[in-house]
């Protein structure tokens, strides 16, 4: 059992974490912020509301795939039948994945279900709803990093994986990121092993561009829920009047980028130590959303010892999810 000091330890190194990262990223030119801290419990919330809103459509879209597509996905997944660990990264509420487990369920599989997220109570409120909406479910709920949980997995099964990528939170990280990523993920994974990732792709630019300024102003929100998080957690200063949210979109490479910009010469503490000077105009960079054409996608699983199995679209053909299996 964990004990309460190194529950405190833990907590202190999350925090030292935190506070190297910001700095280290506003002493960058560009100014830079990393967008893996956005997800606070504000921020959780922000998220949900953006999921719900007109303009933002990944999710909606992702959804459908898993709804519609439900025996597809998953008999490409059984494969020749024999017994696998269903593991997602980022399990979040689990919601797409619920389509999945009911179906498997259904059809008797053989299968154990290990969520992965770096939120505890993400994983217990998952080991403890999912046994019951799902009678049978085998589930072992993993707290931590990706890649150590993906090693615990390992450690504690030899069955045959199925590793989920979902939502797009690939296009969070460059391309030179992602394609490290599914290396990572490769040299985690044995021959057969499968990769299910969800991809957005390229479309009408201005749709894009859309789902990343909203009009009820969600997106701008949950950037600035950032520069609070800091004042609250890093004891900074903030004054998240002097910030407005600028989406990018460059439809040649696909990157989504956000910003906020500065609307003053100001000067930002942060815990009484580091002072962080912004000019009138000069931009923090928040966050990429990379989008994608089919082929790239294609050309991210060669590259990484994958061979691309099933594809996996919604109507509009907006969303992509991909089946790989490991080489
Ligand atoms: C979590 N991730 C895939 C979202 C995205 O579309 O990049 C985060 C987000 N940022 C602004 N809106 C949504």
């Amino acid at each position: 059992m964990e004990t309460a000091t190194t529950q405190i330890e833990v907590r202190s190194s999350k925090t030292t974490q935190f506070y190297d990262d910001v700095t280290a990223g506003l002493k960058q030119t560009p100014k830079r912020l990393n967008s893996k801290y956005f997800y606070d419990a504000n921020g959780d919330k922000l998220f949900q509301d953006l999921m719900n809103c007109e303009e933002y459509y990944p999710t909606k879209c992702e959804l459908e795939i898993f709804s519609e597509k439900t025996a597809e996905i998953c008999n490409a997944i059984i494969g020749d039948g024999d017994a696998f660990d269903l593991i997602e990264l980022g399990a979040g509420d689990a919601m797409k994945s619920t389509y999945l487990l009911k179906y498997l369920l259904d059809k008797k599989a053989d299968f154990t279900y290990l969520p992965i997220d770096i939120s505890a109570n993400v994983i217990s409120y998952l080991n403890i709803t999912l046994p019951v909406t799902l009678a049978g479910l085998q589930i072992t709920g993993l707290n931590g990093e990706y890649f150590e949980m993906l090693e615990k997995a390992a450690s504690i099964s030899n069955k045959r994986k199925v590793v989920m990528f979902l939502g797009s939170n690939i296009g969070n990280m460059p391309v030179n990121e992602a394609d490290g990523f599914c290396r990572a993920l490769r040299n985690h994974l044995s021959e057969g092993d499968m990769l299910l990732v969800g991809f957005d792709l390229k479309k009408n630019p201005k749709t894009i561009l859309a789902a990343y300024n909203d009009k009820g102003g969600i997106t701008k929100r949950f950037n600035l829920n950032l520069l609070e998080r800091i004042n609250r957690e890093l004891n900074g200063n903030f004054d998240l009047k002097q910030f407005d949210h600028y989406p990018t979109y460059d439809p040649e490479i696909g990157a989504c980028k956000s910003y906020l910009v500065s609307l003053a010469d100001q000067k930002v503490t942060i815990n009484n130590m580091e002072a962080v000077h912004f000019l009138k105009d000069e931009v923090i960079y928040m966050e990429i959303s990379q989008k994608f054409t089919v082929e790239q996608t294609d050309q991210m699983a060669v590259n990484n010892s994958f061979k691309p199995l099933n594809r996996f679209f919604d109507n509009k053909e907006w969303f992509i999810d991909v089946i790989w299996v490991a080489k």
